[in-house]
């Protein structure tokens, strides 16, 4: 049995073996939830991802969690809008089926996403909310290590439209 579940919170004090963040194409750190998780993890997050020659928005790189209770933290770049006509809606979904796929890889068994997209590069939320719960449902139908998805809600909206989505919170598959 696999569950979705939509919460409201800081991600950054998420305890879960990946948290996902909405970073940029270079992975060195920013505003919003990038920031915000870069400050929680450290000064050895930023270290690590020089490493990592960056990231191709729609797909995601994998570090330590460092001083995050979440073991590990998914690098993830989401598209900016422009309307819609430019891809935006199936990155966004790659988004979240290329973090799955990585916490699978790393037979990881929770993982918390921001609604990735949705601040700084203006993805409309409810499409967002859509793009992330159908590909994670389509993700949870094949077995994989993945038991738990939440999505991480800054907003009480966000939430109120994540929790409407899922339905029943709790997925038989
Ligand atoms: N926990 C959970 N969600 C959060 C938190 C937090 N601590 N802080 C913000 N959010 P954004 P984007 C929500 O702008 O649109 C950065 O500068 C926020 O309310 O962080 O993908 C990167 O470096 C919103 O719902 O990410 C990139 O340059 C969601 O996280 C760029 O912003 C995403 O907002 C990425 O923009």
């Amino acid at each position: 049995m696999t569950i979705m579940e939509a919460i409201r919170g800081d991600i950054t004090q998420f305890d879960v073996d990946a948290i996902v963040n909405a970073a940029n194409t270079s992975l060195m750190g920013g505003g919003g939830v990038d920031g915000a998780i870069h400050r929680a993890a450290g000064p050895e997050l930023v270290a690590e991802c020089m490493t990592l020659n960056g990231c191709r928005t729609g797909e995601a790189k994998i570090t330590k969690g460092y001083r995050l209770k979440a073991r590990h933290i998914i690098h993830s770049v989401g598209p900016v809008w422009h309307g819609g006509g430019k891809g935006e809606p199936e990155l966004l979904r790659s988004c979240y089926t290329n973090s799955l796929k990585l916490a699978a890889a790393h037979d990881l068994q929770s993982i918390a996403f921001p609604c990735i997209s949705t601040g700084v590069y203006r993805f409309p939320p409810g499409q967002a909310a859509e793009i992330a719960v159908a590909a994670a449902r389509e993700f949870l139908r094949q077995p994989s290590s993945v038991q738990r998805v939440i999505f991480c809600c800054f907003s009480d909206q966000d939430r109120q439209r994540y929790e409407a989505l899922i339905e029943c919170k709790t997925q038989q598959q």
